[in-house]
Order: C-alpha cells, then sequence, then structure tokens
C-alpha cells in the first residue's frame, strides 16, 4: 500500500481496541520466564558449545602475535578463533568499526579472539590465557583537544542557515553565549548482547538480540561474505536496546565463527564490561549555543554548534537538529563538527541528536529567560512556530508545543515556583523547578506484514518487526483486531524472525506507527480477501464483532475460510507524503527537584511529561515508554558518564557499578499526560513515536530545575554534587 495522501477515515478510528490501555499480550510469558531470549534458545537435539570473546587490550595500533597454546590446552577447549589467523571481515555500511579479523587494532576491546569450549567456565578461563603481544600506536582520546581539527561530517548533518545570523547577534539587545558539554554514554540495557549460532550445511540460524532483523541480516552476509538468503535470523524477545541492537555486532559474528570452526552450536553472550568498550556509545559532545533576542523576548538570532568525535569514517552526534525546528528566529545558523576519535565506535543511543542536543538547548532557553526577566515557560510559547524555521513555505504537519507547555504548567502547579533561583528550602532540601521543551523528529519506515486466517477463527499476524519491551507484540495485535472486527484473543502476533515480511524495525522511535501501518496494509488486504471469499463489494462491508457485515447480511468472518486458510501480505511504502511537511513531535517535560544543603545530592521530588505525538495507540504501553524514557534523563542529567581514560583511551566504569542509572526508587512521583490528537500525516495510523521524545529535554528540565533550587547553573554533564558544593 502506498502511503500517499493524508489518512481519511479508517476502520481504525473506530478505536474500539486500538487506543485502549491493554495490558502486554506477552507480559504473562515475560514475568513467568517463558519468553526465550537470544541466549536462552535451546533444542535437545543440538550440542551446544560457549564462546567467550577476548577484547583488545590497548585502543590503537596492531597485534604482533598471539600465542593461543596455553589456552588451547585449557579443559573443555574445543576450539579457538584469532582476528590474526585471519583477514578482515567486511564491514557493512551501518558498522563503522570492525567487528572481527586482520591484525589491525582501533579501539579498546575490539574483539581479537574467541575460545570455545565444553562449558562458558571453560571458554572464560582459557580465554585468559592467550597472550597477545601488540605493537601500540598514539591515539587521540580528547574530544577537547580535538576540537580544532574537527571537520565538516562529509555525509552527516549538514550546516545550515537562514537569514544572516552574525550582524543578527551583533544587533540584538540581548545576547547570550554559552558552551555546554555532555559526556559519553552507554545504553546500559539490561540484556546484553547474546547470540547463538548453528550451521546446517551452508545456511545459518543465528537466534540474537537484534532491533532490525533485516539490517542484521544483510550485515553478516557482507561480514561473513555468504548469501543473504542462507542466514535466518531469530530475536523474538529483546530484553532492551536503546539503539545498541540496531546494528549487527560482534556477538553475532564471533558465534557464526565459532559455531563454524568447532562444528558444533555456539552460544556467545557480550560479557558486560565488554558492553561498555567493544559495542557503541553515544559521543559526548561540545554545544555552543548563541541566542540573541529583543527586549520583547522574540528570538532574533539563534546558533547552535556541536563538536563530537568517532572513529575515522564514523558519524557525528546530531546534536543541533531540534535546533532548525524547535524556536522561531529569522537569523540562524547550525553546525556540527566531528573529530577523529580512537575511542570505541560512537553511534545511535535513544533519541540521537536531540536527546544530547536538548540538554544544551534547553537550559541556554532558561538561561535566556532569566536574563531577559521572563518566564521560562512563557518564552518558550513566545518563540513557538508552525513552520519550519529555515524553510517558512514548510508548515508541521501538527504541533501543539504550546498546548503542552500550557496543560503542563497548569498541571503541575508552574504558578507556585519561585522566579528567584535559591529561595525555597523544606527541611534539609532547597528545592526547584524546571522545565524543558521536548522535541523528536517522526521518521517513517516501510513495513510488511503478513497475515493468515485460519478455519479455527485466529487471525495471526507475521512480520520482522522486533519488540524491545516497547509493547509492539500488543499494539500490533490491537491493530488487526480493529481492523478485523476480532476480539483481541481472537489474534495472535509472530514477531523478529527474518522468514516474516520485513517490517521497519525498532528504531528512531518509528516503530510504534511504522509497523502498524504495515498491519493496517496487510489487513486492508484482508478485507478484500474476505469479501472475495464472500462474494461481498469489499467497498460496503464492515467487519465487527467477529462478523462481516454488508447491508442488512450478517455473515461469521470464519464463513469466509471455506478450504485453505487465507493468507494475504502487504507492505506499507510512502510517497512525498512524508516530505510534504515537517513532522515531528513534541513535549514538556516539568520536574521538581530537592538539593540536599549539605551535601549537594539531588533527589528527583516529582516530574510530569505532557506528550504530544499523535494518536496514542495504547495509551499503558505509551506511558511505560514515556515513564522509562523520563527515568533514563534521570540517568543523563545526574549520573551517567562514562570516564574516558585520556592516555590509555577506553571507558573506565564499564559495569553497572560504575556506569549508574537510576531505578524506579529514584523517583517517587513520574506523571504522563498524552494530548488528544491525530496526525493524518504520519500514516493510515494517524500515529506518531513517542519512546524517544519522552526522553528529550528531561535532562535540561533537571538541571533548570536544579538552578532554580541552588543558584548554581551547571553546563557540564552530569550535575553531580561535586559541581553544587
Ligand atoms: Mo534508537 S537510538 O534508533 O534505538
Amino acid at each position: 500500500m502506498k502511503f500517499d495522501t493524508p489518512a481519511t477515515q479508517n476502520p481504525i478510528d473506530r478505536m474500539t481496541v486500538v487506543g485502549k490501555p491493554i495490558e502486554r499480550i506477552d507480559g504473562q510469558l515475560k514475568t513467568t520466564g517463558r519468553a526465550k531470549y537470544a541466549y536462552e534458545w535451546h533444542d535437545d537435539a543440538l550440542s551446544y558449545a560457549y564462546g567467550y570473546p577476548l577484547g583488545a587490550a590497548i585502543a590503537k595500533g596492531r597485534i604482533r602475535a598471539m600465542d593461543v597454546s596455553a589456552a588451547a590446552r585449557a579443559p573443555g577447549v574445543i576450539t579457538i578463533v584469532t582476528s590474526d589467523s585471519m583477514p578482515d571481515l567486511k564491514t557493512a555500511k551501518r558498522n563503522t568499526a570492525k567487528l572481527f579479523g586482520g591484525r589491525e587494532i582501533h579501539h579498546y576491546h575490539q574483539a581479537v579472539a574467541v575460545v570455545v569450549a565444553e562449558t562458558f567456565e571453560q571458554a572464560r578461563a582459557a580465554a585468559h590465557l592467550i597472550k597477545v603481544d601488540y605493537e601500540e600506536t598514539k591515539g587521540a582520546f580528547d574530544l577537547e583537544a580535538s576540537m580544532e581539527g574537527a571537520k565538516k561530517p562529509e555525509d552527516g548533518e549538514p550546516d545550515s542557515a537562514a537569514g544572516d545570523f552574525a550582524p543578527a547577534f551583533e544587533a540584538a539587545t540581548v545576547q547570550f553565549d554559552q558552551t555546554y558539554t555532555t559526556p559519553d554514554q552507554s545504553h546500559a540495557m539490561m540484556e546484553p548482547h547474546a547470540s547463538i549460532a548453528a550451521w546446517d550445511g551452508d545456511a545459518l540460524t543465528v537466534w540474537t538480540s537484534s532491533q532490525m532483523i533485516d539490517w542484521w541480516r544483510s550485515d553478516l552476509s557482507v561480514a561473513l561474505d555468504m548469501d543473504k538468503e542462507k542466514i535466518h535470523i531469530m530475536s523474538p524477545f529483546i530484553g532492551g536496546g536503546f539503539g545498541a541492537k540496531l546494528f549487527l555486532r560482534s556477538d553475532a559474528v564471533l558465534a557464526a565463527l565459532a559455531a563454524r570452526a568447532a562444528r558444533r552450536p555456539v552460544k556467545v553472550a557480550l560479557p558486560r564490561p565488554f558492553l561498555m568498550n567493544n559495542t557503541t556509545h553515544r559521543p559526548a559532545t561540545i554545544q555552543r549555543i548563541r541566542i540573541g533576542a529583543g527586549q520583547d523576548g522574540k528570538i532574533t538570532a539563534i546558533a547552535h554548534e556541536s563538536w563530537s568525535g568517532d572513529l575515522e569514517g564514523g558519524s557525528p552526534e546530531a546534536a543541533v537538529q531540534q535546533t532548525r525546528l524547535l524556536y522561531a528566529g529569522a537569523n540562524r545558523m547550525t553546525a556540527t563538527r566531528l573529530a577523529v576519535l580512537d575511542l570505541p565506535e560512537g553511534n545511535a543511543m535513544r533519541a540521537p541528536g536531540e536527546a544530547p542536543g536538548l540538554m544544551a538547548l534547553e537550559v541556554a532557553m532558561d538561561e535566556m529567560a532569566e536574563k531577559l526577566g521572563q518566564d521560562p515557560v512563557a518564552f518558550r510559547i513566545l518563540n513557538d512556530t508552525q513552520v519550519d524555521p529555515e524553510k517558512p513555505e514548510k508548515a508541521f504537519s501538527h504541533r501543539d508545543l504550546v498546548g503542552c507547555m500550557k496543560l503542563g504548567a497548569e498541571r503541575f502547579g508552574w504558578d507556585k515556583r519561585s522566579t528567584r533561583a535559591g529561595a525555597v528550602r523544606d527541611g534539609d532540601w532547597l528545592v526547584g523547578m524546571g522545565v524543558a521543551a521536548a522535541f523528536r523528529n517522526n521518521m517513517v519506515m516501510p513495513s510488511g506484514a503478513r497475515v493468515k486466517f485460519d478455519r479455527d477463527g485466529v487471525l495471526t499476524v507475521e512480520t520482522d518487526m522486533t519488540d524491545i519491551g516497547t509493547g509492539s507484540y500488543t499494539i500490533i495485535a490491537q491493530t488487526a483486531a480493529e481492523m478485523l472486527g476480532l476480539p483481541l484473543d481472537r489474534v495472535a502476533v509472530n514477531l523478529g524472525d527474518s522468514r516474516f515480511p520485513v517490517s521497519s524495525g525498532s528504531g528512531g522511535q518509528w516503530g510504534g506507527n511504522s509497523a502498524t501501518a504495515g498491519v493496517y496494509a496487510a489487513c486492508v488486504k484482508m478485507r478484500e480477501a474476505v469479501a472475495q471469499s464472500l462474494g461481498f463489494n469489499a467497498e460496503s462491508i464492515d467487519f465487527a464483532d467477529g462478523m462481516v457485515i454488508s447491508g442488512d447480511r450478517r455473515v461469521p468472518l470464519a464463513d469466509a475460510i471455506r478450504e485453505a486458510p487465507l493468507v494475504v501480505e502487504d507492505t506499507i511504502e510512502y510517497g512525498d507524503i512524508s516530505e510534504e511537511k515537517q513532522q515531528s513531535t513534541f513535549g514538556a517535560h516539568f520536574v521538581e527537584v530537592g538539593v540536599d544543603i549539605a551535601t549537594g545530592e539531588v533527589r528527583i521530588r516529582r516530574m510530569l511529561a505532557v506528550c504530544a505525538a499523535g494518536r496514542i495507540l495504547n495509551p499503558m504501553t505509551a506511558r511505560s515508554q514515556v515513564i522509562g524514557a523520563m527515568t533514563m534523563g534521570v540517568g543523563g542529567a545526574l549520573s551517567e558518564e562514562l570516564a574516558v581514560d585520556k592516555k590509555r583511551g577506553f571507558f573506565v566504569n564499564h559495569d553497572l557499578a560504575g556506569y549508574e542509572v537510576p531505578v524506579h526508587a529514584d523517583i517517587p512521583h513520574q506523571e504522563v499526560i498524552f494530548m488528544d490528537e491525530t496526525d493524518p500525516m504520519s500514516s493510515p495510523m494517524k500515529a506518531k513515536g513517542v519512546g524517544e521524545l519522552g526522553l528529550c529535554g528531561v535532562a535540561a528540565a533537571i538541571n533548570n530545575a536544579v538552578y532554580n533550587a541552588t543558584g548554581i547553573r551547571v553546563r557540564n554533564y552530569p550535575v553531580t554534587l561535586d559541581k553544587l558544593i
């Protein structure tokens, strides 16, 4: 189905199943341990071996020699695959860092060997017996020191400009110019990367933990130099991704190579310390923001420049993205610069670009509001725009930032905020409130699905869509049930299998809207197939309560299946419509913090998010997405930071003891409100993404609340207590 005109009325609008706060249909499987994650796949007929990876102990250089003799003699060892004994594997375009092979070392903990043994413990013990002789070369590990040599990224975010920033800024009555830094961050999802590989002749099956089945399948076929069709990928349950599992990782490659060498199925899980340095992370940024305004508070000039680093051939953190679209102002510019750093690969982490970008921009807006003597909410509302400020002829498809700000301020009790910083005290705590806008673009992706209708009246949906803890199973079931007028328990959903039609996958908060739109398209075809089977006119039939209705005729849906089950398949594709209007999602975050008067410890007291993100397909799973994202934002504000060893070139705090993420107990009160809206430009579902929006702006709102509580402005994240005393 080509989506090329705005959505009109369709069966989803009935909202009898869609839009309802339905519990996850896979919830019981997960809470009872029956949902099989990558490492848990088990077939009694197979005899598994265990692979344990060895990572490079230097950040840059080459392997002179490897001595595996002691490891090979260790108990239980079956085989050892080393990178120096084979050429570089080809790197698919989605991977920057090489995953395995060859003698060159490009970053610390790059995989250099995998030991295969009868047990996990034997493999681990033997891995430590491998001796590697390295020739170390000097690397660049310090972003600030590399700023001068940073370049315009070749195929990344382009610089942008409208009007003439420099003279407009010069002429502005009130000027603001500050620089902020955000640190390297790690996805720190619950389930580490893990894969099981099994060969059957020249065919390979990989059980893994992937957000994007088809990307992995393509990239694995490049890495292993084999026919994509011979690769079968399974990833039905995923214990969190946050972008870490968008792109093929070393666990899948090592498992495949190890299984081939051992002639056995092999399990490889990346140990937790590997995650920080072997895989990807959100790159640190240095961001300079300049804002010029008249005394009336209207922005006349705005500039945002961002510096980040990555390995040679990598991409920048697109931290200026939101500044191109969030606020009005005739004279503007953004620039993104990329330095070559020899740290592990920087890449997408939840709301790449906007998440760190808003950590800076929304503090700058708070600082500017204060300079102007304006209320931070009013200042943002004053500078709202309904068109792309760089291209005023392009309007937003739907934009309700103002509605989010107003409703949030009212619900949060914003009028009780002290306009003077450091003025409110509650026992040992200084108390403050902060606000920030949330912004994240809404991307759409082609997405396919197959639907089968069986004689027993069960409709089965199959798509390679993934559920990374987001609720994909549930909203897909809701969509199919709505389209065919079936109760939810008559719908079965199978995901995460490369034998199913290629979906949008889970990334960039596009999955919810795109994957359900794909299911919508397949269900439109199913409705036609049912009509044809019953001899009804497809145009004038309706589906409700398990019945097909045409005029005064009502026939049980199951009657449409004569002999074989009905099976149809379709893919939603987007015409120019997704470019016609600017599609983005909006929100407002409000936070109240307490800061201990003696220790500087920051405690979150309450949080509110108001989100404008199109139709909400399931307010329960959407709320879970947003509160999870808000919690992640607390980490971004207060604790998350990969500490860089600038001499040796690696992330030092490579476990969850040293890399601290918040938990439920850290946040006593969270509330989420969704604006009641639809966006007919986004898809037939009229929905948009919300999972990343929920994170965007949170850290800035917290930082602004800390300022309001203490009068101390922190421009270098995270806001740790040493910066407050
Ligand atoms: Mo997201 S960073 O595209 O999983």
